[in-house]
């Protein structure tokens, strides 16, 4: 999520925490089919997601100044995957996001407001990095007597806009009648690439809004699509983990997929398959919700597995089994996961030499070259690991060029997040009609 949700839930449950924040994903994939899933079909509306990558000098001097705050830093974001859809009859680039449930996109001509002093931009004037607006009005017109539309995200930007209808199409299924939200106010930083983002989560999060938040809740995009039976209620991400090479239509280029109604075109080793249940919003008891409904995809895992890592004699030695089971959201939305510190540290303690916390960047790097250890999520009976890669990413790296970034951060302020230095580890499953999240290990990946 961008950050929604998680900033809806903030603002909700603790008011006033700042930080910056933002998600990052990251993913890849083989487009090679190899074989037909014996537990589910493969979907006929795929979606490849472009993933982007962010420098960090591209984000706003305030965001980089906030970031060095030591404490509750939620969210890099760098990394995020992106589609186009179709609004009436025109093409919107926007962000994916599992963590909420609003479609929104900017509106020409929109504003774009600066809280902080930019040293780039002293007159005040800035760029909120968001692409071409949707042009015009929606088909469907304003929706009436609705509060303005307003979410503002932890990492300090926001939107503001107004709800209207229109049908949305994407991998050729249509939304008809589809409520989405037109912003004309926004303080965002982004690469210019998207113009808005693309809520998949539940009903019950559009109910989080305006000053009350508790609005009547409407029905999101992929709500709306399974609804009217064009779709089962399913969809399912792979994300991929490097860029694409441009393969030149080797057929062998590394991509990244939203799946409508069915699992993507990936190879998965399918002897990996689990399912577990997703909980309600009152299955994270800081939160304060009363109700068990469903808002996001918060599953518990069984267990969370450290083991030695290397190639020596005691590689894959285990350090720790944790099973307690915590509630952790699946965050397509954000770049890192976010674990408890007690499992974390003795994650940081693992690497070889030990990853340090960096002032400068407000996370634990390691160096680049350290010996990384592993580290699993237990789902049911499969245990899925992070890569090497994921755990440390060579790509980002601080200034010295020697430190790279470790791909778990610790907070003991909930949610728990699983973004997408795991996701790109897996096939995710999201089934909001069995109520169950189902994952399956990348296979030749
Ligand atoms: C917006 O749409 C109008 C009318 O369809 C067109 O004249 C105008 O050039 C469009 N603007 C942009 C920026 O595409
Ligand atoms: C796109 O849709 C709008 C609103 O329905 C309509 O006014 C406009 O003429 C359409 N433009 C094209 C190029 O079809
Ligand atoms: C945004 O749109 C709303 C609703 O049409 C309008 O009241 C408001 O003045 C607009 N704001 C800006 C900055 O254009
Ligand atoms: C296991 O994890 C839980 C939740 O993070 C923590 O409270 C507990 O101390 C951990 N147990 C051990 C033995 O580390
Ligand atoms: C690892 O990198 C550090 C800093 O770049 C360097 O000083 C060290 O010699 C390297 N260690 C190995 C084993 O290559």
């Amino acid at each position: 999520m961008k950050n929604s949700v998680i900033s809806t839930l903030l603002a909700l449950v603790w008011i006033s925490v700042a930080d910056p924040t933002s998600r990052p994903l990251e993913r890849d994939g083989l487009a090679t089919p190899r074989r037909v899933m014996s537990r589910e079909s493969r979907s006929s509306h795929v979606i490849p997601m472009r993933k982007h990558l962010v420098s960090s000098s591209a984000l706003h001097p305030a965001v980089l100044r906030r970031t060095t705050t030591p404490v509750n830093l939620k969210n890099m974001y760098d990394v995020y995957y992106s589609i186009d859809i179709q609004v009436g009859n025109q093409t919107v680039s926007v962000s994916v996001d599992t963590g909420s449930s609003d479609t929104w996109m900017v509106q020409d001509p929109y504003e774009c407001v600066s809280f902080w002093f930019d040293p780039r931009n002293p007159d005040g004037t800035r760029d909120c990095g968001l692409g071409t607006g949707f042009n015009g009005s929606l088909s469907g017109g304003i929706v009436p007597g609705l509060p303005p539309f307003y979410r503002a995200y932890v990492d300090g930007t926001f939107v503001r806009g107004f709800y209207g209808v229109d049908d949305v199409t994407i991998g050729g299924i249509t939304a008809r009648g589809q409520r989405l939200a037109l912003v004309n106010l926004t303080y965002w930083y982004g690469d210019g690439q998207t113009s808005g983002l693309l809520g998949m989560a539940y009903p019950y999060l559009t109910s989080l809004d305006g000053a009350e938040q508790n609005q009547p809740p409407y029905d999101p995009v992929f709500t709306t699509m399974w609804k009217s039976g064009a779709i089962d209620p399913v969809f399912s991400i792979a994300l991929s983990r490097n860029e694409d090479q441009g393969g030149g239509g080797s057929g062998l280029q590394k991509e990244s997929y939203l799946a409508l109604g069915g699992l993507p075109p990936v190879e998965i080793d399918e002897s990996t398959w689990a399912s577990t249940a997703i909980h309600g919003m009152n299955s994270v008891p800081q939160w304060g919700f009363e109700t068990d409904e469903r808002g996001m995809y918060i599953i518990k895992p069984e267990a969370f597995v450290l083991e030695k890592g290397g190639s020596g004699p005691d590689a894959g030695e285990e350090i720790l089994k944790n099973t307690t089971q915590i509630p952790i959201l699946i965050d397509v939305g954000a770049t890192l996961s976010y674990l408890p510190k007690g499992l974390v540290n003795q994650l940081y303690a693992a690497f070889d030499p030990p990853a340090q916390y960096l002032s400068s960047r407000g996370l634990f790097y390691a160096l680049c070259n350290s010996t990384v250890p592993r580290f699993g999520v237990q789902i049911g009976a499969s245990t899925f690991y992070m890569a090497p890669e994921d755990l440390l990413r060579q790509t980002a790296r601080d200034p010295t060029g020697e430190w790279c970034r470790v791909g778990v951060t610790d907070t003991d302020s909930p949610p728990h997040v699983l973004g997408v230095s795991f996701l790109t580890n897996v096939v995710a499953v999201f089934d909001v009609g069995k109520s169950e999240m189902r994952f399956a290990a990348r296979e030749h990946y």
